[in-house]
């Protein structure tokens, strides 16, 4: 039976969030839609870029000091990964683990999820691997502990925590207080540094930062039938030293407009989508953040040029 044409659009989540960033003012979409397959694998080639220090800066933090923070997470963990993407990370935390309970990688891409998942059972034939379908950013549901798990504790390296405003990573910190009792949880935080090095890093020569931004309109038009010309857009990172935060925006490089969901929206000139802010921490208004949300920092880790940390926040207890 054909639907009658006054019935609502059926509009995927994404739809939704693009069109509720598109009416409001100043325009603006969350960065998770940025990863379906071909944003999440722009990613990972930032991750290896040589202006984007993030990445080989923690993976060297977690090769330095995995023991200590192995101590600090203590044996038999049931580990809860936020985000499925850090590969390599996991597995040098994994690694330095006594006996893990559980791995449970938690993403709101069941695909990415289910491939990260599969290949990490396949190389460790003895861990529990549990994908988690969910979005972490919106609430905290798990599943329960396994049997002979001793507590439970949240890894969230990349300082994918700095793509919340600070506000949000609060809420995010508190939900984990409660999810992680009797635990705690290790995360990845980008700091505060000579704005130069963070413009060179959100504005690669090979302009692979620009791809991933634009890939949210790329991907606009391969799921909703949106007609943004590429073209007509640029790519602009800036940091904001007063918010301590990169913006992200995609400009219009023209006055045009653009049909999305049916729905038609003008740009001038110069007018900007903001796509993402990364905020950026000291490590002292890091921890601060985190005693707000009832955490205990206890433990912190820095490269020598003090650009990343990554930090062993004790939960309460159960
Ligand atoms: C995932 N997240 C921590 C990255 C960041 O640095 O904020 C995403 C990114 N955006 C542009 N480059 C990398």
């Amino acid at each position: 039976m054909n639907a009658p044409a006054e019935a609502p659009l059926y509009v995927q989540p994404f739809g939704e969030a693009l069109l509720q960033g598109l009416r409001r003012q100043p325009r603006a979409v969350p960065p998770k839609y940025f990863y379906d397959a071909a944003g999440s694998a722009l990613f990972e080639r930032i991750c290896a870029l040589p202006e984007y220090y993030p990445t080989r800066t923690e993976i060297g933090l977690l090769q330095r000091h995995a023991r200590e923070m192995a101590e600090c997470i203590g044996p038999a963990a049931d580990l809860v990964e936020f985000g499925a993407g850090a590969q390599r990370k996991i597995r040098l935390l994994l690694a330095a683990l006594a006996r893990p309970a559980r791995y449970v990688p938690v993403d709101v891409s069941a695909q990415h999820l289910h491939a990260h998942a599969r290949a990490l059972a396949a190389e460790l034939p003895a861990l529990v691997v549990l994908p988690w379908v969910a979005d972490f950013s919106a609430e905290l549901v798990l599943p329960q502990p396994p049997p002979g798990a001793r507590r439970r504790v949240g890894f969230f390296p990349g300082s994918s925590i700095g793509n919340f405003t600070p506000e949000e990573a609060v809420q995010f910190l508190r939900r984990c207080a409660v999810a992680l009792a009797g635990g705690g949880l290790l995360v990845g935080v980008d700091l505060v540094k000579d704005p130069a090095v963070l413009h060179r890093a959100y504005n690669d020569a090979a302009g692979v930062t620009a791809a991933f931004n634009k890939n949210l309109l790329a991907r606009a038009n391969r799921e909703l039938g949106a007609r943004f010309d590429l073209d007509g857009y640029f790519h602009h990172a800036h940091y904001d030293p007063r918010a301590q935060r990169i913006e992200m925006h995609l400009v219009s490089a023209r006055r045009q407009q653009v049909l999305v969901c049916g729905e038609r929206f003008g740009f001038d000139e110069g007018d900007a989508l903001h796509t993402e802010h990364s905020c950026k921490y000291t490590v002292p208004g890091f921890q601060r953040l985190a005693r707000e949300a009832g955490l205990q920092p206890q433990a912190v880790w820095c490269d020598d040029a003090a650009w990343f940390s990554v930090h062993w926040l004790a939960a309460p207890p159960v």
